[in-house]
């Protein structure tokens, strides 16, 4: 059953309750332009411990924090002429970059398990941002949902996911984008595209030149990104790609004109084709469809371009998880 006591409506009073609930390192689910974060007090190691309990989320896989613009990244991260060219350019907004740590980064060690570098976006949703203003500081948020379920884009998603394991939710309606940010690695002097998202790979290399797409490793290299296992973004049941049919009790996700597909367990992406719509309703649709009555979802091509490639990651993801049992996330 759902728990939704814990929803509180986003308004001044709600973020003022949120922001005390962080001050006393409690967890509080927000709104973000992308999809809703489970956030902590970045600073604080218990706080930060408290996110990885509830979401039973692996330790070795690190926390995006988040803060209101370039000036707070630049206390934790070492943010240099390319973070500054992209930021100028696509922050506040749906992109994340992973910096090294400054020396001096009062950041808990936790957001990075373990790793010298940290992962910095700056929201857009005004939320988000008032809860940042309220707050005061950096607020670690990895999505809401418990690990391996796919991203929260309603509150209600993250009721039903993380119940009261969330002290607060607070309710912003849907997420305008629907998939997680971008993520580039700008570590090394080559910079490397970790995460497909709402900033393309082009629109990152027209600032940057060459980005390497590091966002599916080679068989056999160890991923570069914690996050790119595969068996993130997963439904419970299978999930079929490239469908021009339906089988037996298989539910059907389509994108544009389709023809073919029984209505009552049918919902199309986008009917009139645009990927911007499609992205931002993949996860609650997946979500609608994953039930124990379909015994898989089968899914119509999605174009590879613009927003598409993104869409296409986390449906091969979600596709692979099932194919690969070791990546079951009702085993994980
Ligand atoms: O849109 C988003 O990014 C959402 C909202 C809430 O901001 N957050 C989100 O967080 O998707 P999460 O924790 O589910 O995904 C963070 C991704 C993971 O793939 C993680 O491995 C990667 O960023 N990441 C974080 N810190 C990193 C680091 N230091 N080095 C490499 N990858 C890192
Ligand atoms: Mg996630």
């Amino acid at each position: 059953m759902t728990d939704r006591a814990n929803i509180i409506p986003g308004n001044d009073d709600g973020v003022t309750r949120a922001a005390i609930h962080l001050q006393a390192c409690r967890l509080v689910a927000f709104p973000t332009e992308t999809v809703y974060g489970l956030g902590a007090d970045a600073r604080d190691d218990q706080a930060v411990a408290r996110i990885f309990e509830a979401k039973n989320r692996p330790s070795f896989n690190p926390l995006i924090v988040h803060v209101l613009d370039v000036d707070a990244a630049s206390l934790y991260g070492v943010l240099d002429e390319r973070a500054r060219q992209l930021s100028d350019t696509f922050w506040p907004g749906p992109l994340s970059f992973v910096v090294p740590r400054r020396p001096d980064c009062t950041l808990s060690l936790l957001v990075s398990a373990g790793l010298d570098s940290v992962a910095l976006r700056a929201p857009v949703h005004p939320l988000a941002r008032d809860l940042l203003a309220k707050f005061g500081g950096p607020i670690a948020a990895p999505s809401a949902n418990t690990a391996g379920e796919v991203s929260p884009t309603h509150a209600t998603h993250v009721a039903q996911s993380l119940g009261a394991k969330a002290d607060m939710i607070l309710d912003g309606g849907a997420c305008a984008v629907g998939l997680e940010s971008t993520v580039i690695d700008l570590c090394s002097e080559q910079p490397a595209l970790l995460r497909h998202g709402a900033i393309t790979h082009e629109q990152l290399e027209d600032i940057l030149g060459p980005v390497e797409d590091a966002t599916r490793p080679v068989d056999g290299t160890a991923p570069r990104s914690p996050g790119q296992l595969a068996r993130h973004y997963a439904p419970r049941i299978p999930v079929r790609l490239n469908a021009r049919d339906t089988g037996p009790d298989e539910a059907l996700l389509c994108f544009g004109d389709s023809t073919f597909g029984n209505p009552e367990t049918t919902l199309n992406l986008s009917p009139t084709g645009d990927l911007t719509e499609a992205a931002a309703n993949l996860f609650a649709f997946l979500r609608q469809l994953d039930t124990p009555h379909h015994r898989a979802i089968a899914v119509t091509p999605i174009p590879e371009t613009d927003l598409g490639r993104a869409i296409n990651d986390r449906l091969r993801r979600a596709a692979e998880a099932h194919a690969d049992p070791k990546n079951d996330p009702r085993k994980g």
